[in-house]
């Protein structure tokens, strides 16, 4: 791993080693992917201001998200179909961030479950919930998520309908993989992650299969994904999923500041300023573009999160300076993952820690908690 030196190097082994199909899941963004990209390039546009002599030692990026402690204020993001990049994808991560002192969010549409994830860690970690129209099932995932002592309920308002990724539909993507001759061609190509899946039971949907009504195989799954999310979502279902868990809550896909406000009134801890990694409405501004309104309206009512694009410690610090308590990564622990199971994640976090640390002492500052929009070049 010594040639590893950023986020980009471990995508380009991950995409050696993951089957194109999910490697593309995760490489993708909505229809023509323009605000995939405009949350990369957004953060090269933000200027850091370069101070000298000043004393650089004793340097600190603890800090907290939601009250909670972590070691840099950079969590990893919920994702689906995890365990599709490595075989038991977030078990991997979820001791990864553990041992690193970030949290880990566990999403719904993950492969390994909430109870798969509790077994092999021993700190609590978040889970994100989609509202399914089945309220006993969304009832039932919250109790197994307070079962496993999760700390916090992260709430995604931006997926009620998917948005088109024209990669998926051109890969035919599935869980479990097809068995087509081009899927066959595409798993075969990379043995490595055939031999290490072949070694785990875990190839569908883990919090689904076996606990929601009339899935009990994988023929009924994909109609009852397409079926079950509710389009017809609503503040006051925020209210109703906030008394259900009791606990800290977070609210995820913010992109708007009138929404913004409503998110605040509703007493949840967090928000998480985000387009869904430009996955969802193509065409949204880049997270990082919209973050400073958003801490303006509503920062001092409610910690605002950010996460779209974040490619390095550099790209947190440019978050935590326009007003970002908490950061959230998706790919880059993805290829990190793809990569090289849970030592890759570890070296995604390992990257982004040294750049940060490194930028933060170039920008003057000792303490993540002293970052503000002084560091920000004009
Ligand atoms: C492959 C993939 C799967 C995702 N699945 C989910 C999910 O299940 N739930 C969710 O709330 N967000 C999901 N997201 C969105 C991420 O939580 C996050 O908003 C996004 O990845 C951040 O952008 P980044 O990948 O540029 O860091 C997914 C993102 C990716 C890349």
């Amino acid at each position: 791993m010594s040639k590893i030196l950023e986020i980009s190097d471990l995508k380009a082994i991950a995409k050696r080693r993951v089957p194109k199909m999910f490697f593309d899941y995760a490489d993708s963004g909505a229809w023509t992917e323009g605000t995939y990209r405009a949350n990369e390039e957004d953060f090269r546009k933000v200027k850091l201001r370069q101070r000298v002599l000043v004393d650089m030692t004793n340097r600190s990026l603890e800090s907290t998200m939601i009250g909670q402690k972590v070691s840099m204020p950079v969590a990893l993001s919920p994702t689906g179909l995890t365990g599709m990049q490595h075989a038991d994808g977030e078990m991997l991560a979820a001791k990864a961030a553990e041992e690193f002192g970030v949290p880990f969010t566990l999403s719904t549409m993950s492969i390994c479950s909430i109870e798969d994830v509790a077994s092999v860690t021993t700190k609590p970690f978040w889970f994100q919930l989609y509202v399914m129209r089945d309220r006993e099932f969304v009832k039932n995932l919250i109790d197994r998520a307070k079962a496993a002592k999760c700390s916090a309920l992260v709430l995604t308002l931006d997926l009620q309908i998917l948005g088109q990724r024209h990669k998926d539909l051109r890969n035919g993507l599935s869980a479990p993989p097809k068995f087509t001759p081009k899927h066959i061609w595409q798993m075969a190509t990379r043995p490595l992650w055939c031999m290490q899946m072949l070694g785990t039971k875990r190839r569908s949907f883990g919090n689904i299969v076996g606990h929601a009504k009339n899935v009990s195989d994988l023929s009924s799954l994909s109609s009852w994904t397409a079926e079950q999310f509710d389009p017809q979502l609503s503040w006051e279902n925020v209210e109703e999923i906030k008394k259900m868990w009791g606990g800290p809550l977070i609210l995820k896909g913010i992109l708007d500041v009138e929404d913004a406000k409503m998110a605040a009134r509703t007493g949840a801890d967090a928000i998480i300023v985000s387009n869904h990694g430009g996955r969802q409405l193509d065409g949204a501004p880049s997270s990082i573009s919209v973050l400073p309104k958003i801490v303006d309206a509503v920062g001092h009512q409610i910690e605002v999160h950010v996460d779209g694009g974040i490619r390095s410690g550099q790209d947190v610090l440019k978050a935590v300076a326009l007003g970002a308590q908490g950061t959230y990564i998706g790919r880059p622990f993805l290829y990190g993952l793809g990569a090289a199971g849970k030592a890759g994640v570890t070296t995604t976090l390992d990257i982004i820690r040294k750049e940060l640390d490194i930028t933060m002492a170039l920008c003057g500052k000792r303490d993540i908690r002293d970052i503000n929009r002084d560091v920000i070049a004009e």
